[in-house]
């Protein structure tokens, strides 16, 4: 799909990944919507590329309140028309080891990871279906291919994001709406800055976006990069699991060195 004209939904957009999307996608000569928790960091992204897009609003929204998102669609659909790519990229990552296990961690992660897209596309779905067109890239992760240890909750929100995307593009493609899985590997943001682990092949966000914004014109199921951590994270997914615990209690990634 070429984004020329084109109105985009981005969630995420006021850090890391979502906030690079923006800046790149504001050279498109798109419209952009842009939603976050964080107000003031949406406005300064909202001057910074005012002067480029051909609209941008933003919205203040948590998506985990589902009430909060339909009327945010609504005020995006009414301001621009429509919605013809929505970039559904809002997550949180947690540590999730048996020192830090919490079960409200636990709901914050499935709400925002999960019901978040969920509620981003119940809303956008009744437009979509009438107007027969539109993409949803939801931002899942490398991080779906199995359980590591120490990210438990993590793990089980993307691989329960992967699945659930999965089975809508699988769903929606015969009604010509296309349901693309952003898989990333490590990328430098304030999600991973706070990691103590190391971080096999971590790219920065700018690079990330720019493989995001190129497979979503593509049009690609799934997006995921870098290569080296794709297939590693294949490998690991036709490990025997008896082989994948002793890799991973030798080198559990989260064991801080
Ligand atoms: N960085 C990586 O290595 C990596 C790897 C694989 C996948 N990912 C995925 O990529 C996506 C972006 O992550 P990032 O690394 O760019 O992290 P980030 O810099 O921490 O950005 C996360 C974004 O999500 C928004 N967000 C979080 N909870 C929200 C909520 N309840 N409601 C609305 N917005 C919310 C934040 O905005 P506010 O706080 O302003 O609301 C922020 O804009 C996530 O889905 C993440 O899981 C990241």
């Amino acid at each position: 799909m070429n984004l020329e004209n084109k109105v985009i939904l981005l969630t995420g957009a006021s850090s890391g990944i979502g906030r690079n999307l923006a800046v790149q996608l504001a050279e498109k000569n798109c419209s952009l919507a842009l939603v976050a928790r964080r107000e003031e960091l949406l406005n300064n992204l909202k001057k910074e590329i005012a002067g480029k897009v051909s609209g941008v609003e933003i919205y203040v929204c948590d998506v985990t309140d589902k009430d909060k998102v339909n009327t945010v669609v609504q005020d995006v659909i009414n301001k621009f028309g429509r919605v013809d790519v929505a970039i559904l990229n809002a997550g949180v990552g947690v540590k999730s080891g048996i020192n830090d296990f919490d079960t409200e961690k636990a709901k914050e992660v499935f709400e925002t990871n999960v019901i978040g897209i969920i509620n981003f596309i119940n809303a956008l779905l009744p437009d979509l279906l009438k107007r027969k067109a539109g993409i949803i890239a939801g931002v899942s992760s490398l991080a779906d291919a199995r359980g590591f240890p120490g990210s438990g909750f993590y793990c089980a929100s993307k691989a329960a994001a992967t699945i659930f995307l999965e089975s809508l593009r699988v769903e929606l493609k015969s009604y010509n709406i296309k349901v693309i899985t952003v898989k990333p590997g490590y990328v430098r943001t304030p999600m991973t800055d706070k990691n103590k682990f190391p971080m096999p092949f971590i790219i920065n966000a700018d690079k990330a976006a720019k493989i995001i914004i190129k497979g979503i014109e593509k049009e690609k199921r799934i997006i995921q990069f870098p290569l080296p951590t794709v297939l590693i994270t294949k490998l690991l997914q036709i490990l025997p699991d008896p082989l994948f615990d002793f890799i991973m209690q030798k080198e559990p990634p989260g064991k801080k060195k």
